[in-house]
């Protein structure tokens, strides 16, 4: 193999360009030629390509978003979409892909590969942690320290107003964010849609602060859950509690945004310096992860497919300690 493409794609997560970083690197430190594509799969489809060289990535570790540009591609849903992709790589001669991204970018990356027969290997990156076969994916470290910083903030507010604060924080169909931030954030309550919550059971909840003179919840709702939103979920509370001075407050895209953490570089450079050295190696159709301290490969059907459950610990920890 003499030739690469590297592309990042889906939601973008702090840490991706770190990644992009060791992926080039490593790369030609190994002697390959390196093509960034830009704009995930959309770039490919466009033949939107070009060299990188180790300058190209430089003072690039440590600054949020991706240099690349990302998008979610429904054109690569079609064969007719893939196949133009395909006909630009081969026109750059590119024999292997490291596609860093989230679950949608490995349903592509999975299709492509056995249709075209070109190897391909990921690197987990999205704020939702919502992939198996790693522990952490990048992005999420750095997703939970922004959600936290916030929620810090507007416990004070909470505070000051003897108020209630449901705080929506983002995981797409998961709770690994709102697990994290719930326990880190002392919540009086956190709501996921792993686990079945009534609405009965969060005013239970806090009846019980109130009834131990709390004068200030803080609930954070994972998005995704069956019972709505925050706001439709604040609006039901509302209706059975009215003495209460509830507001809403939805921490959206600032979670994506940002310098990645410590954590979140070193991630994303092992994961970067794996995937190549995996490819080079002959790997294809795997998802790389960090589980145990350890590199591991998942192949992307599994990584896609399997639900990376909550620890149970987690979500026991947080029922002990949210309660009054
Ligand atoms: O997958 C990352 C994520 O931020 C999810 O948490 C969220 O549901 C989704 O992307 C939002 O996507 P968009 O930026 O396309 O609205």
């Amino acid at each position: 193999m003499k030739r690469i493409g590297v592309f990042t794609s889906g939601g973008d997560a702090p840490g991706m360009n770190a990644c992009l970083r060791a992926v080039v690197k490593t790369a030609c430190a190994d002697g390959l030629e390196v093509f960034g594509i830009r704009h995930g799969y959309r770039g490919m489809i466009a033949g939107d390509i070009r060299a990188l060289d180790p300058a190209a990535v430089s003072n690039m570790l440590q600054r949020g978003g991706t240099l690349l540009k990302t998008a979610r591609s429904p054109e690569f849903a079609t064969a007719e979409g893939r196949a133009r992709a395909w006909a630009h790589l081969q026109q750059w001669g590119i024999e292997g892909l490291v596609a860093i991204g989230g679950d949608g970018t490995f349903t592509g990356a999975e299709v492509f590969s056995r249709e075209h027969g070109i190897p391909i290997v990921g690197a987990p990156a999205t704020i939702d942690n919502d992939l198996y076969g790693s522990d952490f994916t990048i992005g999420f470290d750095t997703a939970i320290n922004t959600a936290l910083d916030a929620i810090d903030k507007v416990r004070d507010t909470a505070n000051s107003h003897d108020r209630v604060f449901f705080i929506e924080v983002m995981g797409h169909h998961a709770g690994h964010i709102a697990i994290h931030c719930g326990i880190g954030g002392g919540a009086e309550f956190v709501m996921v849609p792993e686990t079945a919550t009534s609405i009965e059971q969060l005013i239970a909840a806090l009846n019980r602060g109130r009834d131990h003179d709390k004068t200030s919840f803080i609930v954070i709702v994972a998005e995704g859950g069956a019972l709505g939103d925050a706001e439709v979920i604040a609006a039901r509370v509302g209706e059975e509690l009215p003495a209460l001075d509830i507001r809403v407050s939805k921490l959206g895209h600032v979670q994506r945004g940002g310098a990645p953490t410590a954590a979140d570089r070193l991630l994303a450079s092992r994961l970067g310096n794996a995937a190549v050295e995996a490819l080079v190696g002959g790997a294809s159709g795997v998802m790389l992860g960090v589980c145990n301290d350890r590199i591991t490969h998942t192949p992307f059907e599994q990584a896609i497919h399997t639900q990376k459950p909550i620890a149970a610990e987690l979500l026991k920890l947080v029922d002990v300690l949210s309660s009054s």
